[in-house]
């Protein structure tokens, strides 16, 4: 993956330009994820050995921030906002809503890679919560019924008009 195109130029420009200092292992990764989409094990490895850091290291900063991706995305990107707000006005049913419907996870993908579903914290639109956000279109005051719909058009699987 590393080597085919010209992705790999992109990333040792992201390390060039934090002069290969271990202290922006943070800044990398977030341009790795910029260049790749995700930071999947092959990467990550590439990163520490560039970086002359230990994988558990570079691993242990990738997996410990949610907004790192492991693996690659579905075609669509689904994320649901856990900060206070939207707990509180249930983005926790809608999340659980969606992983029965499409038989997927939270952090994970569907089988046939069309869909990810992923979580973040407070996107500063409390007003509106619950928020979700689907392929970076928000939806504010969600509900599963409807999120369900959105998703199922962005799937091709219902037809009926969109909102
Ligand atoms: S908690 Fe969800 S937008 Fe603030």
């Amino acid at each position: 993956m590393l080597k085919d195109d010209n992705r790999r130029e992109m990333l040792e420009k992201v390390l060039k330009d934090h002069n290969y200092q271990k202290s922006a292992l943070l800044e990398i990764l977030h341009g790795a994820q910029e260049i790749y989409g995700f930071l999947d094990k092959e990467l990550l490895t590439e990163i520490s050995g560039l970086l002359n850091l230990p994988p558990s290291q570079v691993y242990g900063v990738a997996t410990f921030y949610s907004f790192f991706n492991l693996r690659k995305p579905g075609e669509h990107i689904i994320t649901a906002c856990l900060g206070t707000a939207c707990y509180v006005k249930g983005i926790e049913q809608i999340m659980t809503a969606i992983e029965e419907e499409f038989h997927l996870k939270r952090g994970g993908s569907t089988k046939d890679g069309k869909l990810s579903l992923f979580q973040t914290r407070c996107i500063g639109a409390c007003a509106m919560a619950p928020n979700i956000s689907i392929d970076d279109v928000i939806i504010g005051k969600a509900t599963k019924e409807e999120t369900i719909k959105h998703i199922k058009q962005i799937l091709g699987e219902d037809k009926t008009e969109t909102i």
